[in-house]
């Protein structure tokens, strides 16, 4: 058991949080449990024993452990920050019409999710809806969306990111589930691009890389209202950054998202690769990377973690 320590409107001090990371590390590092992913044929080469977390409040303070500083692809971590892109370009109600905000209750690839819900993606999380959303950031060509896209999840991180062509196009050779389901959002009128050249920018988006560190930089710039507590630039409007944490609390980890909530009590993006981002709004945000997953796709040691310094650090929103 971990004490509860009250959610007050700081992070405690510097030196307490790095000793609670340093516990946090120590705790989980030898945990066995979930399987690397390989669905994507390349990431089944993940090292499974690699594990890093980085703390970074709104005031840029930063603590870090283990592998903060390996490179690993984004993939559905995207989503979010893609999201908040589209909102601050066209504005949450025209996302919200086309894509929803529930959860569908099923897993991130679900088809038949599609199906019974009309062709609504239900929300921007899960494959349909990112790629649904992705179609909508608004741009005069192709290559002048993709550089909306990246360019805008850079300035989240702070940095130039760049894509793994590797895993890029793996994940091109093995990804015929998402574009059916890019063709079954164009047979319900809900995609109004070339799904292929779609699916190509979603996997794109997916395989660019970061690290735990750059994360919680951009999990950091949620919690700091939509301004990059690194570089001091606004990324989005707050209303956005309000707008993409509510998201993230019903759908950020699909299936399991009101499990996570009701024992972590954040908003939380996961993906495949390892990589969790969980935000406290106001104070800061964690990024962790261990590659070992759970069934619904969510790193197993990255959750121990953030459970344990949700309640450590006093981060729960409740
Ligand atoms: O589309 C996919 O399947 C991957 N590019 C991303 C999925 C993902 O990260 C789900 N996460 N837990």
């Amino acid at each position: 058991g971990v004490r509860q320590r009250a959610s007050t409107g700081s992070l405690p001090g510097r030196e307490r949080v790095a000793e609670l990371l340093r516990e946090a590390h120590e705790r989980y590092a030898p945990m066995r449990d979930g399987v690397v992913a390989d669905y994507i044929p390349v990431l089944a080469r993940a090292d499974p024993d690699r594990f890093g977390l980085s703390l970074i409040g709104v005031d840029g303070a930063t603590s870090e452990v283990g592998a903060a500083g390996d490179p690993f692809t984004i993939q559905s971590i995207s989503k979010a920050f893609v999201f908040a892109l589209v909102c601050e370009a066209i504005g949450h109600h025209a996302v919200h019409e086309r894509v929803g905000v529930n959860n569908t209750g099923l897993p991130f690839n679900s088809v038949m999710a599609l199906e019974l819900n009309l062709g609504s993606p239900m929300n921007p999380m899960v494959n349909a809806g990112a790629i649904a959303t992705t179609a909508m950031m608004p741009a005069e060509s192709h290559d002048e969306r993709w550089e909306a896209i990246r360019g805008g999840l850079s300035r989240f991180a702070g940095r130039e990111l760049a894509v793994d062509v590797e895993v890029y196009e793996s994940e091109m050779r093995t990804n015929t589930r998402n574009r059916a389901i890019a063709r079954l959002l164009e047979g319900y009128g809900r995609l109004e691009r070339d799904p292929a050249a779609i699916v190509d920018m979603y996997t794109r988006q997916c395989a660019l890389t970061v690290t735990a560190h750059d994360l919680a930089v951009m999990g950091a710039t949620l919690a700091d209202g939509g301004v990059n507590p690194v570089t001091g630039v606004r990324v989005v409007a707050e209303e956005v950054a309000r707008d993409t944490l509510t998201v993230l609390a019903s759908c950020g980890m699909y299936e399991r998202s009101g499990e996570w909530l009701f024992e972590i009590g954040l908003p939380a993006k996961s993906g495949v690769s390892g990589g969790i981002v969980a935000i406290s709004p106001g104070k800061g945000a964690l990024g962790s990377f261990s590659p070992p997953l759970d069934p619904a796709g969510n790193s197993v040691r990255g959750q121990r973690a953030c459970a344990f310094l949700s309640r450590a650090l006093g981060l729960n929103l409740f």
